[in-house]
Parts: C-alpha cells; sequence; structure tokens
C-alpha cells in the first residue's frame, strides 16, 4: 500500500479541488459493462422493429396457482438458453399491488434476492380472493372492488401487463428486452482470442479507460452481443473489479402505454418530470443511473447517480396515476424515451439481483402513494425541534466558537434551533472522540446549547480510522465486523477523511448491538461508549455512498465481500441506509422510555423514510443549483422521503446578498432547514449579513418559525399517508396537463399553502401558476387572485422581500406568531387563526400536535383538531368550528397507528396545551361586514375590527376584506365555535 501522505494528499485534492465535476471519476454507460450490454440489446430490438421477439416464454404446463388462489408460479425459459431455467412467481397483495418475481432455478450460484428484506416493512400480505384462469395463450387474474384490474401473464412471449378498465397501464416485456443473465462459468483462455482494445479516439466516450475485450466466438450471443463483453473482470480508469461471479445482469423494460409522464426514481439533479435520455438533449444522453455516489461539484441537470437511490417509478396521465418500485440494490441504468406524447417507455438494467418488481395500480396518487408505503413504510414522525432552523459549517471550530455563534443568533433576535458540528470536532476524525485542544468541555457546550431549548447534532461517518487507539475501529476488528476486501479474509482498507480507514458492515447482525452501544451517554461496564456527549446531541451520517477517496468512483470496490458471501455489487445500494438505520436506532436508544432520534443520511435507499432526514449533498453557490434543489427535494418526496432539503447558501461559494436572501426563502420551504458551507467559504451566518438583507432573512426565519404548526400538522399527515409533503402541481391537479411539467412551484400538504420561491437573480417579479378556478389570498397581503379552471398565470411582486406565498382559498391555517429564539419556547404559545374562505364562503383546515420529542403521541397523547368554517344551510352567516379528529379518525392519527386509547384529556393535552388558547381569527374574503361576532352559547362580543375588501366570491380579485378577531378565548383542545353574522 502506498503512504497516506500521497494518497492523502490525492484524497484532499480530489475533495478539496475547486474545479468542476469530475466527469472522468465516474462511468458513463458505455463505460460500464453491463450497461453496455443492456443498451447494444435495446438497440437490436429496435433496429429489428416489429420482428423483435422476446425469447422468454413460460411453459403452459407449469403455471401452477397455489391452493389457496392467490400466488401464481411457472417455469420461464429462454428460447435462446434452453439449459436454463428461471422461475417466476406472480402475486396480487390485498390493496391490488401486484409483485412480479423471477429468479434462475438451480443455477451455478445464487443471485442476491435480499433488497426487499431490506426495504420492506414486512412480506405484504396476498390477498386471497383471487381468482386466476389459464387459457391457451395466458393465465390472468382480475380483480379490485369493482373487478377493474386485471393482471396478465401471457405465456409466449412472456409478457406481463396490468390492466385498468381493459386499457393496460404497466406492461413488464412489451418491449421484450427482459434478460437474466445466467451464472456460467468462464470461458477458459485457451478458447479465446485476447486482444487489447483498440485506441480510443481522442475525446470519445470511454477513453481514458484501459479495457480488455474478450473476443469469443459466441453462436447463442443475444443480449451479450457478438461478445463477450466485460462478462468476468473490468476495468475503469486503474481499477479492475475482478467479477468472481461472472455476468449476473438483469435487463428489464417496463411500458406505461397510456402515461406520457413519469417522475420519480430520485436522485438526480434534474426537473421532476423526467426527461427523455434516448432524444436529442445532449446532457441526457445516458440512462438516469441509480449507484449511490460522492459526486464532486455535480452537474445541475444531469441523469448521473448522485448519493442516493429510489427505485421507484410514477407514470401519470390525465386519468390515472401508477408507479413500478423495482425493488434493486445493485447499480441501475434507467432510459426513459416515449413512443407517442402518450405513452412513455423504461429500460432498466441492473447488475445483480433477482427480478423484484412492484406494480402499483393507483388509479391516483394518493392510491400510489397508500401502496407504496404499506410496502416500506411511513415517513416517521420527526421531533418537533428538528422542524426548525439548522445552523451548520463545515467547520464550527471550537466550543467556544458554538457559543459565540449562538450568543449572535440570540443578539440579534433570530430564532434557530440546531448547532452542527463537522468532521472537525473530532481527533484524526476518529469520531465519537473530540478534539480535547479545541472542545475541552462538549458536555458543557451541549448543555450551554440545551438550556436555551436547542440541540446539537454532531457528524458520526461510516469510516473507522484503522488506529490501535480508537476503540470503535478496535472493537470491529475484533468482532470481526469490517467489510472483506474480494479475498474474502481479512479487513478492506480504503482512505477517507482520517486516511487509512475500513468500514463496518452493517449487514452483519453482530454489528448492531455493538453500533447502538457507542452512543451510549453513560458508562457501560467493558463497554465504550460515548460518555461525552448527551441526549441533546443528534447525529449525522455522512459519506455513507460509501465515499472511498481512493476506491472505483470514489466508493467501494464492488468485489468487496459483505455478510453472508455478497459482494458489495449486490447491495451498494442499501448500504448507506443500514447505516443510518442502525444508528436512528441508537439515537432512540439513549433514553429509556426512547426518544426520537434526529439523524440526517446523505446516502439512501427506499425505506430510508423511516429513518430520518435526507439532504442532497454537496450543491454549489449558484442560482441553477438553488433551483434545481427545489426539484430534487419535490423528487424525493415522490420516493416517499419528504424529510428533505439542500444546503442553505449552496456548500460550495460564496453567494452574494441577494443569492444568500433567496437561498433562506427556498430553505424555509423545504422540510428540512438547513444553511451550511464549505471549510474554505467565507463565514456566512445571518447574523453577518448588512441591511437590508440581514432583517429580511431574520424575517424568513420567524415565518418558518411562525408556521411550524403547519409543517408539524403536514408531517402527521405524512406518517400516515405517506402523501409528499411538498405536492406538485400533478398530485394536486392530476387532470391538468399544463401542470404535469411544472416544478418550480408548490403545495405545503394539504393545508392550502402554495409557494413559488425565486431562484433567479434580479428577478422582482414572478409567475405563478393557478390550476383552478379559485380564489388564492397573498400570504403577506392578502390581495386576492383569482384562478381558471383552464389554468391560468399571474404575475406578482417579488422584490427581495416579497416570497410568493399565497393561501388557497378554503383553507384554515394555525400559525404561531410571537417570536422566539427556539421553537421548544413556543410550545405554550396561543395560535392565530387565519380562514381564507374560498369562491362559495367555506374553508377548512387542521391542526396536529404533541409533545414533539417522546414517542407518546402513539399511546394517543396529542391533540388533532379540524377547523371548519361554513355557512349552514338556511342560515346566515358564517361559523367557524373547532372539532376533535382524535376521536373522529382515530386509526388515522399518526404514524399509521391504530388508536383505541385516545381520549381527549390525554396528558399532552391537560398538561403543555392546557390553558393555550387562539389568540387571534382573521377571516379573509367575507362578502360584509358582520354585525356581530360571538362564540356560540355566549351572548358576549367578541372584540373585533373589520376591513373591507374583495369578496371571497368576486372574480375581480384585489385587496380582499379582512375581519380580524381578538382573543375570542377558545382553546385549542377543546370543541368551540365562533358564529359571525
Ligand atoms: C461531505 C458532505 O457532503 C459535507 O456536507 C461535509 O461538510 C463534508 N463531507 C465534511 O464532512
Amino acid at each position: 500500500m502506498r503512504s497516506w501522505s500521497f494518497l492523502g494528499v490525492l484524497a484532499l485534492l480530489l475533495v478539496n479541488e475547486s474545479s468542476a465535476f469530475k466527469a472522468h471519476d465516474f462511468k458513463t454507460c458505455s463505460q460500464s459493462g453491463f450497461c453496455r450490454r443492456g443498451r447494444a440489446l435495446s438497440a437490436r430490438a429496435k433496429e429489428a422493429k416489429s420482428s423483435w421477439v422476446s425469447p422468454y416464454s413460460v411453459d403452459p404446463s407449469s403455471v401452477h396457482i397455489s391452493p389457496n388462489q392467490a400466488v401464481f408460479t411457472a417455469a420461464v425459459q429462454s428460447s435462446l438458453y434452453p439449459d436454463i431455467k428461471f422461475g417466476l412467481e406472480v402475486r396480487i397483495q390485498d390493496d391490488g399491488v401486484a409483485r412480479v418475481r423471477m429468479d434462475e432455478v438451480g443455477g451455478l450460484r445464487k443471485r442476491y434476492d435480499e433488497a426487499a428484506a431490506w426495504a420492506l416493512i414486512s412480506e405484504p400480505v396476498v390477498s386471497k380472493d383471487i381468482k386466476w384462469t389459464t387459457g391457451k395463450k395466458d393465465t390472468r387474474a382480475v380483480y379490485g372492488d369493482k373487478k377493474d384490474i386485471e393482471v396478465v401473464v401471457a405465456h409466449q412471449p412472456l409478457r406481463i401487463p396490468l390492466l385498468r378498465n381493459g386499457k393496460e397501464q404497466v406492461v413488464i416485456n412489451g418491449q421484450g428486452l427482459l434478460h437474466m443473465e445466467h451464472f456460467r462459468n468462464k470461458i477458459e483462455p485457451a478458447t479465446s482470442t485476447e486482444e487489447p482494445a483498440p485506441e480510443p479516439e481522442e475525446g470519445a466516450e470511454g477513453s481514458g479507460e484501459s479495457q480488455t475485450v474478450l473476443k469469443v466466438e459466441n453462436p447463442r450471443a443475444w443480449f451479450e452481443g457478438d461478445t463477450e463483453d466485460a462478462l468476468f473482470e473490468e476495468t475503469f480508469s486503474s481499477w479492475t473489479d475482478s467479477k468472481p461471479k461472472g455476468p449476473e445482469s438483469l435487463s428489464l423494460d417496463i411500458n406505461f402505454p397510456n402515461h406520457g409522464t413519469v417522475y420519480g426514481i430520485p436522485q438526480h439533479a434534474t426537473r421532476l418530470a423526467l426527461p427523455t435520455t434516448t432524444g436529442s438533449d445532449p446532457a441526457f444522453t445516458d440512462p438516469y443511473r441509480l449507484y449511490n455516489s460522492d459526486v464532486f461539484e455535480y452537474l445541475a441537470s444531469s441523469p448521473v447517480s448522485l448519493y442516493g437511490s429510489i427505485p421507484l417509478m410514477h407514470a401519470h396521465s390525465t386519468e390515472s396515476t401508477v408507479a413500478v418500485f423495482h425493488v434493486v440494490a445493485s447499480e441501475t441504468w434507467i432510459d426513459v424515451s416515449h413512443s407517442s406524447e402518450k405513452s412513455t417507455e423504461t429500460h432498466w438494467v441492473s447488475e445483480s439481483g433477482i427480478l423484484d418488481t412492484f406494480l402499483l395500480p393507483g388509479p391516483t396518487a394518493e392510491d400510489v402513494f397508500k401502496q407504496y408505503t404499506r410496502l416500506t413504510g411511513t415517513p416517521v414522525l420527526p421531533a418537533h425541534w428538528s422542524l426548525g432552523y439548522h445552523q451548520c459549517r463545515w467547520n464550527y471550530v471550537s466550543s467556544d466558537d458554538v457559543r459565540t455563534v449562538q450568543r449572535r443568533f440570540d443578539e440579534d433576535d433570530m430564532p434557530v434551533d440546531v448547532f452542527w458540528l463537522d468532521i472537525e470536532y473530532s481527533e484524526d476524525h476518529k469520531y465519537f472522540m473530540w478534539k480535547d485542544k479545541t472542545f475541552p468541555d462538549p458536555v458543557e457546550m451541549t448543555n450551554d446549547v440545551a438550556v436555551n431549548g436547542r440541540k446539537m447534532v454532531v457528524i458520526v461517518d461510516p469510516h473507522l480510522k484503522r488506529a490501535q487507539d480508537y476503540p470503535a475501529f478496535k472493537q470491529a476488528s475484533e468482532l470481526g465486523i469490517l467489510v472483506k476486501p474480494n479475498s474474502g479474509q481479512g479487513e478492506y482498507e480504503g482512505w477517507c477523511w482520517p486516511g487509512s480507514s475500513s468500514w463496518t458492515d452493517f449487514f452483519n447482525p453482530a454489528a448492531w448491538d455493538w453500533w447502538k452501544s457507542l452512543f451510549k451517554t453513560e458508562e457501560t461496564p467493558g463497554k465504550w461508549s460515548w460518555t461525552k456527549s448527551t441526549t441533546d446531541i443528534h447525529i449525522w451520517n455522512d459519506m455513507n455512498e460509501p465515499s472511498v477517496f481512493n476506491g472505483p468512483e470514489i466508493t467501494m470496490p464492488k468485489d468487496n465481500i459483505h455478510y453472508g458471501g455478497w459482494e458489495h455489487r449486490d447491495i451498494h445500494n442499501i448500504n448507506g441506509m443500514l447505516f443510518s438505520n442502525l444508528t436512528y436506532q441508537a439515537v432512540a436508544e439513549r433514553t429509556d422510555p426512547p426518544t426520537r432520534p434526529f439523524v440526517l443520511t446523505r446516502a439512501f435507499y427506499a425505506g430510508s423514510q423511516r429513518f430520518g432526514a435526507m439532504w442532497t449533498g454537496d450543491n454549489l453557490g449558484t442560482w441553477e443549483h438553488m433551483a434545481v434543489g427545489v426539484k430534487m427535494v419535490l423528487a424525493n418526496g415522490l420516493g416517499g422521503l419528504s424529510f428533505a432539503g439542500s444546503d442553505v447558501g449552496g456548500f460550495f461559494g460564496n453567494p452574494e446578498p441577494e443569492m444568500l436572501v433567496r437561498w433562506y426563502q427556498v430553505g424555509a420551504f423545504a422540510p428540512f432547514f438547513r444553511a451550511h458551507a464549505h471549510i474554505d467559504t467565507k463565514r456566512r451566518e445571518p447574523f453577518l449579513l448588512d441591511e437590508p438583507y440581514k432583517g429580511i432573512v431574520k424575517d424568513i426565519l420567524r415565518l418558518r418559525y411562525t408556521l411550524l404548526p403547519v409543517w408539524y400538522t403536514a408531517f402527521r399527515e405524512t406518517t400516515t399517508t405517506g402523501m409528499p409533503i411538498l405536492r406538485p402541481q400533478f398530485i394536486m391537479f392530476p387532470k391538468d396537463k399544463a401542470g404535469f411539467e411544472i416544478d418550480d412551484q408548490y403545495y405545503i400538504g394539504s393545508s392550502g399553502l402554495l409557494v413559488k420561491p425565486v431562484t433567479e437573480k434580479d428577478v422582482r417579479e414572478a409567475k405563478v401558476y393557478l390550476a383552478e378556478d379559485q380564489v388564492y389570498y397573498d400570504y403577506f397581503t392578502n390581495v386576492a387572485h383569482r384562478g381558471s379552471a383552464k389554468g391560468k398565470e399571474i404575475t406578482v411582486p417579488a422584490a427581495l422581500d416579497q416570497l410568493p406565498l399565497f393561501i388557497r382559498g378554503g383553507s384554515i391555517l394555525a400559525t404561531r406568531e410571537r417570536p422566539r429564539r427556539a421553537s421548544s419556547l413556543m410550545k405554550r404559545d396561543p395560535f392565530t387563526l387565519r380562514v381564507a374562505l374560498d369562491k362559495s364562503g367555506s374553508a377548512r383546515g387542521e391542526l396536529y400536535l404533541d409533545d414533539g420529542v417522546s414517542y407518546d403521541h402513539i399511546k394517543g397523547d396529542f391533540v388533532w383538531r379540524e377547523f371548519v368554517a361554513e355557512t349552514k344551510k338556511g342560515k346566515k352567516g358564517l361559523r367557524l368550528s373547532s372539532v376533535d379528529l382524535g376521536k373522529a379518525k382515530p386509526q388515522e392519527a399518526v404514524d399509521g397507528v391504530a388508536l383505541a386509547t385516545y381520549n381527549p384529556q390525554n396528558s399532552f393535552a391537560e398538561s403543555v396545551l392546557k390553558d393555550v388558547r387562539v389568540e387571534k381569527v382573521v377571516v379573509v374574503g367575507l362578502s360584509a361586514k358582520p354585525a356581530s361576532v360571538k362564540v356560540e352559547g355566549s351572548s358576549e362580543e367578541l372584540v373585533w375590527e373589520y376591513t373591507s375588501g374583495v369578496a371571497s366570491n368576486e372574480k375581480k380579485g384585489g385587496k380582499a376584506s379582512v375581519l380580524v378577531i381578538k382573543d375570542p378565548k377558545v382553546l385549542v383542545r377543546k370543541d368551540w365555535a365562533i358564529v359571525i353574522q
């Protein structure tokens, strides 16, 4: 092994150099053997046009339906490899989702089949009511409440469409690109002629790669092409992948014949509606890649893989939304094309793993999210404080630095909930171990933060410095739980921040309890724990793709060995999720009973929503990156992972004040709101700004805190429904084609808030699209804008201090308007209700509250109210009432847990919320000045003020009428009504 000094410098150059995206560090499809083979296959299919027929077929005599009629199984064969056997299984779940699995049977080796075990929360319940019928040509099942869904397994060629009302929604192998490379033995060199690869032409794709192509006579060349291309060994740059198992890739085409737009498969820096990868756009010539990677200075518009992978794709049309969830953990490339405006064809090529694909029939986006989260779990309800503002940089250099930063926030009355420490807190990057010189008093420092109701988040990366004085490494080594090199012996050693490092193998159950023990804040006999920490410290998991500075594509060699003998290639995309999952459990279990942990992860997979938040990694301080960050956070929500945000300010660079202000506006409207900056950047905490910027940012921070009840209520909803917190236009208005491509404005949960962040320089006006004939009120000025059923673009002022933010008519928002230094100081604050009347004069909204830190809400300790403003039939005036949703919908309360025990007099309601009242009600859009405003059942006239203006039913727009009711003396936790007449 070369010395660290050389590689260390190299690594630092890799990470710190301030040049742009290094394309040569990452493979293109043409540099990846199996992707190349997959694309070659689709090219041949395209060329052959209608004469192309899939060689895969079902042997009709093998079709078997399990006795309870639920599961279809059959033998499958490829005419090209008659000796190879495959088994196909189709299960229909209780909720209508169809699961298609195929594996090689009796092959030379076993394909990786455990991806679903990590991604799914449990084995899905298979429906017992499905009746399969087998005919000459196919086997089919008709199901659904209205018997409108049909899954057909066509025997020859194998083709599996899912239909609704006779219309194909999703089709597997419709293009005939299905191919599972069977295991085979390497052909002896004697039968092959080894030829060096031709000299690449300058600038040609693949140049820089020293590839050896084995040319072998292959009479049955098909998927593999005329030559056996990179089947048993592959080189990229200076790395050689030994591929001991040989080729085992999986090619699968999935068509959405009646859906012209597809979304999802995060994470990519691109538009929400996925651009085609087979057209003429020069930025999208490669397929979308899913291969968790630490991509330095990533491009703002590209199909290149980033830090996380969620193989879930939604397909949408004015008629329905459907989705596929392709549970593969290995590197995957996905081509997207459109044979017509109304249809989408996709081609997925994965390096290894069985075929395990869920077809989610929808037919609405709500249904798809329910179906998906029934599989992979709903997002977890975060600690309330984690929705506040997070202040981070690489690095706050000492405990006194942290104290000073806190003081400066307080001096300027800027709210903040969390201070973060990056890697430089640790001694030689041995996480958990503080640098004594600069952080001599970590517990006192944390207590100084906690005393103000705040928290700290400290980074713990997955690489362990190989040092005998680092107990974490020493113990992991002794336990034999480190990832192994390709020999399967010893410990894999790579390079990361600490220099020579090894990585814990979280697939090994022996690692789990050990990892949890490290986070204990109290001395545990015989264990090494983080006693110099407190339970006010939460965790940031970075570099968990994993990032390996001297590894191929800055990650682990694919032939490394994990628990169970699986190669890293098999599990790569799941690896990071296991790390954050275990950290999440570790942080929760520091206390008894457990408290809600906060864990931020950079790498993720399907299911990561169960373990906390993610961020979009090392973005650049550019307008382009600011804009694409919004789209990426939206896309993450579509992947089930709503708790997401981008580094406010941009990680690299020094944003000018205008950009920083706009970035705060973007961040304040993301579920996860954190400012962060690279070690080489200038300090840019908001208190350092000059006026007017400083004042504007302070107002934005305060706005975030004012709206925390709205965010928390939106989080509650997603814990039950899986619906994304940020809702793009196509989810809100699924039939409005004009909105399908819109990804720069969005709604927050079901609150009715619509935001259009400004992400361009010098902009003083914004265009906002209103998809419906409804009134929208400017959040700050109450100016009413009327949309149109045909869709209408309005132009609104957007000076630097004017964020385009609207309340949709028909919504009621609950806010907390008193400025505080941290969210925990707001828990007894009164509420303001803002009633934004719709064109017919009514409105509704929700408010969910609990203690924000414990799991007592699962026992029923919460307050969940519905506010309804309506005019009762035959009556005059408006009645605003508060209804107990905990009582009305206990089974939908939170975290999907059916609550048998909800009691309106629960201990949270009776303690923290006991005296919390509504201090103000603002009704926007009333048609006339009321004569009286009273609490129902009381004769006392309330104090109110009315400013006349446009009524909610008027088309003309303009400043709306506003009724302000002062202190109606009603309690938030109680049923009440206010009558306005
Ligand atoms: C990479 C992360 O993406 C970045 O946020 C962090 O500051 C550095 N690692 C140093 O830990």
